[in-house]
């Protein structure tokens, strides 16, 4: 067990991929786990697997777009297990498309899943910390959160604004003396369910192999988050690129 035993975890998008391999890993270590995300079957074996592997997890079936639903997990987090300690910002979607196609119902979806979601779970998360006097957001960005290519304009800009979101956060918590720590995490090709998102088939098809070239296991991003909330409490890990280490851009 490490340092991480007795802490409470909530992670947004616990259902696949990345959240899911950070609650697995998590959970290793004794983490206590608080899931949301909107698929309940995925949700329920997952607490199963977590029971097993030693540890203890709530779920809630969340829509990050609903603020009253992210309250809600905050508050489940609160009822069951009294603290959190990190609240992962980690639900997304990825329908990337070109810009002459107008796929304005894709645009609205990727803005109101990846930054309205990640502020209503700050939003949710920071009262509780701010009162413990302690606590680590966690946001997930993207390797093209830093570079923008052609089809990936929006998809870019909601993970751009999670970067200027997460470091106005982190200013205002130094200020304010909360002891709250703020990381970044940018992950670059991951084998998960992402590319599901795409509405536009070429697009979809393309990313795909892409995908299947350079993509990694989840396992790598979910080892980068255990070890930013591993270091010591009055250090952090602001920032964080984490990708396969054959992939070119
Ligand atoms: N895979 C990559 O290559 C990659 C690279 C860079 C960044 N990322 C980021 O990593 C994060 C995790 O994605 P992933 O790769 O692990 O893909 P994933 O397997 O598709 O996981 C996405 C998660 O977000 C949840 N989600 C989607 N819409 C939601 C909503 N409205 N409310 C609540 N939860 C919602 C999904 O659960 P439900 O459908 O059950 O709600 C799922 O658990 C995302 O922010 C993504 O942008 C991924």
């Amino acid at each position: 067990m490490s340092n991480n035993q007795n802490k409470v975890v909530v992670i947004t998008g616990a259902s696949s991929g990345i959240g899911e391999a950070t609650a697995k890993l998590l959970a290793r270590d004794g983490v206590k786990l608080v899931l949301g995300a909107r698929r309940e079957t995925h949700l329920k074996n997952l607490v199963k697997e977590i029971e097993k592997l030693g540890s203890e997890a709530v779920y809630a079936i969340v829509d990050v777009t609903k603020v009253e639903q992210v309250e809600d997990l905050a508050k489940l987090a609160m009822d069951k297990f009294g603290k959190i300690d990190v609240w992962l910002n980690n639900a997304g979607i990825m329908p990337q498309s070109l810009l002459k196609q107008k796929k304005i119902e894709d645009w609205d979806a990727m803005i109101d899943v990846n930054i309205k979601g990640t502020l209503y779970g700050i939003g949710a998360a920071l009262p509780f910390m701010e009162t413990q006097n302690s606590g680590h957001i966690i946001n997930i960005s993207s390797v093209v959160g830093h570079m923008a290519h052609a089809g990936s304009a929006v998809y870019s800009a909601t993970k751009w604004a999670v970067r200027a979101i997460s470091e106005s956060l982190r200013e205002e918590m130094a200020q304010n003396e909360t002891n709250v720590r703020v990381t970044i995490v940018s992950p670059g090709a991951i084998k998960t369910e992402l590319l599901e998102s795409i509405t536009d088939e070429e697009m979809k098809d393309n990313a795909k192999k892409f995908q299947e070239n350079f993509g990694i296991s989840a396992d790598g991003v979910a080892l980068t988050i255990k070890q930013a909330i591993d270091l010591p409490e009055d250090a952090t890990w602001n920032e964080v690129i984490i990708r396969p280490t054959k992939q070119i851009m």
